[in-house]
């Protein structure tokens, strides 16, 4: 068993190494990151294209970005095709000296489709629809929507096939899951249910119908769960949830498939996602050359550092993004990045001056491949009127972000020069290197069984997360395909489903010398999400080296106290009882509760690696960033200890920090580095860049 496992994942992994070698050949290695903008040519008239494009060139952007939302355009009635004005709008950029990403625009069908084919549009779980009138208002699970669609993009594709002008595709726009109740939908989740358990008894033992009498007969009585009604079977809605991600997934790979068939492997295709990492689709198209994501970082949530830290954002929406983006497939993009204030927060404040330009330093440090902003024009109709761009509401006058693209982009093709193709980064940076393994079923299903308002399963992940950063780890997200060898530390965090495959390949790791450090939550349930018939997480037990007695959660007003290496650090949310085997180490014990004294957390070594069970949920992070102390202290791994908001990553041979904290630091750097860009201190929304 462990052999097959073995050769599947050298076929993975010999897979994805081709596909990001494929990837890789789009962007040549010496432009860095090339920057780009939205420009829509459909909103404006077309005697303003010209100067618009000179002026985007002006300002140093290489490529813009086409054709999103302009189906309308594209398609003004049933069948008849006009790509004329896009000619036009291609070749003044072309002119320019710009390239073009082309858009499929499945988001905004036009009116003539809507009204004509009714049935493309969503319907709501309380029987009401979508209209015309704003966007993503049809359903992909529509058998007659998909096959307008692909016809839609073959002809677009065909139109631009083998143009040297467009780079490249983005399909649709910020994709979800697929959520619709219409009868379309309904009759593909039956056959989806149908593939997946072939008979109606495995799907009632999958779904465990015994309970409340929720037997089913036949797989056409199968529906589409109901989110409004109280307490629908949750192994359905884990069913439903895989569907309903599946189904946008499925339809990209289908477009990418479309455009593929017209244009080769000349012009690459990717989509822009939110990087909502538990919505679950974000690794799911097979088709992509890679994966882009859009971030918004400033919309009046109270987030970063000091007072007015929201001015910056939080520096781990770009941080996780780009760790999360750059493991899929070795190469992604940022398609959408804030050019200032927006509209759509519940407060919209402008961001910091600077902060646009620290944003764009932190997409490249995280090795990005290109980085594109919405938008160029501020719209002066529709939906996003108070919505900045790189030029304001009277088309022509740079806005204070837009100012700062030009900055980045001038401070780039500086960088390029100082481009060493054979630097590489400092052997005490990677030695960090360090992998989480994540799961986003595991957060749909704690979050149906949370037990405790107190329980944040993204927090609980970016304790770790925090902890490594500030130690100046770089971190890969990785998922089930990838190869556990290649990192010396593996955190897998509340990864509550398993099977026996999963957790052989973590004892494998562990014996083969990996340091695997798994947290409360894990192993609770198998991969139908129901618990197994055996003692609390008894699928790991023998992996940790302890058993799990028993579980408590606290109210707020009553946090007790882990106590660790003299510390104290206080707890609320869910702390696991264990019971360590002989030979395990107890390395933390609770404090204040009839179960004083029990281990919190226990170390173990197995074969050549070791095995950290936290069993517990700090309040504040403190404890994990401790205990992950002593995991890299014993394996002799020296750390950095970082501010929090100071990051420092290495990429192409080049040192970049960014200060997302409301003081100036002094890096901490040592020797004499040459600083390309800012310098050894580094102020509020600083950037420095050196050749390491
Ligand atoms: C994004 C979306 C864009 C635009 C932008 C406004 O989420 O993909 O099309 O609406 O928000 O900030």
């Amino acid at each position: 068993m462990i052999q097959r496992i073995g050769i599947v994942t050298l076929l993975v992994l010999s897979c994805l190494d081709v596909f990001s070698q494929r990837a890789q050949r789009f962007f040549p290695k010496e432009d860095l990151l090339i920057t780009g903008t939205y420009y829509y040519p459909e909103h404006w008239d077309e005697s303003q294209w010209e100067r618009d494009l000179k002026q985007i060139k002006a300002l140093g952007f290489e490529f813009v970005h086409y054709a999103e939302f302009a189906w309308a355009q594209m398609e003004p009635s049933e069948g008849v095709y006009d790509f004329a004005w896009l000619d036009r709008a291609v070749e003044i950029a072309a002119r320019n000296g710009l390239k073009v990403i082309m858009c499929t625009s499945t988001a905004t069908p036009p009116v003539w489709l809507v009204r004509k084919y009714p049935e493309v549009l969503i319907e709501h779980e309380n029987g009401t629809h979508t209209d015309h009138g704003a966007r993503q208002h049809p359903s992909v699970s529509g058998t007659f929507y998909r096959e307008y669609s692909l016809k839609m993009i073959e002809k677009l594709a065909q139109h631009y096939a083998h143009d040297k002008r467009i780079i490249g595709w983005q399909l649709d726009n910020e994709p979800r899951p697929n959520r619709d109740y219409g009868q379309d939908a309904q009759q593909r989740f039956r056959i989806w249910v149908k593939n997946k358990y072939q008979t109606i008894d495995a799907l009632n033992r999958a779904w465990g119908t015994v309970f409340w009498s929720q037997v089913y007969g036949s797989f056409d009585e199968i529906n589409i769960p109901r989110f409004a009604q109280m307490f629908m079977n949750a192994h359905q809605i884990l069913d439903y949830n895989r569907f309903s991600t599946e189904e946008m997934s499925s339809f990209l790979d289908e477009q990418a498939k479309t455009i593929r068939r017209q244009v080769g492997t000349d012009q690459w295709i990717t989509t822009n996602y939110i990087p909502d990492y538990d919505d679950g689709h974000l690794r799911q198209s097979q088709e992509l050359d890679f994966h882009s994501y859009t971030r918004y970082m400033v919309y009046g949530e109270n987030r970063g550092i000091g007072r007015k830290g929201y001015r910056l954002g939080h520096v781990e929406r770009i941080a996780k993004a780009n760790d999360f983006f750059r493991t899929i497939d070795g190469v992604y993009g940022v398609m959408e990045l804030q050019p200032g204030q927006v509209n759509w927060g519940r407060i919209n404040p402008q961001p910091l001056p600077g902060a646009v330009r620290l944003w764009l330093w932190h997409v490249f440090a995280g090795g990005s491949q290109f980085v594109c902003t919405y938008r160029y024009r501020q719209p002066i109709v529709g939906t996003e009127l108070y919505h900045y761009g790189i030029v304001g509401s009277d088309g022509v006058t740079p806005t204070p972000g837009g100012l700062e693209y030009a900055k980045f982009i001038q401070e780039i093709k500086t960088l390029r020069k100082e481009y060493a193709p054979k630097a590489t980064p400092p052997a005490a940076y990677e030695h960090r290197r360090t992998a989480i393994l994540y799961n986003h079923e595991n957060a749909w299903e704690i979050g149906r069984n949370r037990q405790t308002t107190e329980w944040d399963t993204e927090k609980h992940i970016d304790k770790y997360y925090d902890a490594l950063k500030n130690f100046n780890a770089p971190v890969d997200f990785i998922d089930e395909h990838t190869d556990f060898s290649n990192y010396p530390v593996m955190i897998a965090p509340a990864y509550e489903m398993v099977d026996e495959a999963l957790v052989k390949r973590w004892k494998t790791y562990v014996e083969q010398g990996g340091n695997l450090l798994l947290t409360c939550r894990t192993g609770h349930k198998n991969r139908n999400g129901q618990l197994f018939e055996a003692p609390f997480a008894e699928p790991i037990h023998s992996l940790i080296g302890a058993k799990i007695d028993f579980y408590d959660l606290l109210l707020p007003q009553t946090p007790d106290l882990i106590a660790f290496e003299g510390q104290k650090y206080p707890w609320t949310s869910w702390g696991e009882i264990l019971i360590p085997d002989k030979g395990t180490e107890t390395w933390a014990t609770y404090l204040g509760d009839f179960y004083e004294g029990q281990p919190a957390v226990t170390f173990r070594k197995l074969g050549k690696g070791t095995v950290t069970y936290v069993g517990v949920d700090s309040q504040t992070g403190q404890l994990e960033k401790s205990v992950l102390k002593k995991v890299y202290a014993q394996l002799n791994i020296p750390l950095l200890d970082l501010p929090a908001g100071l990051h420092i990553e290495y990429r192409d041979g080049f040192g970049i920090a960014v200060n997302y904290a409301d003081k100036t630091y002094t890096l901490p750097i040592s020797g004499n580095v040459k600083y390309l860009v800012g310098g050894k201190e580094i102020p509020t929304a600083g950037v420095s860049v050196w050749k390491n």
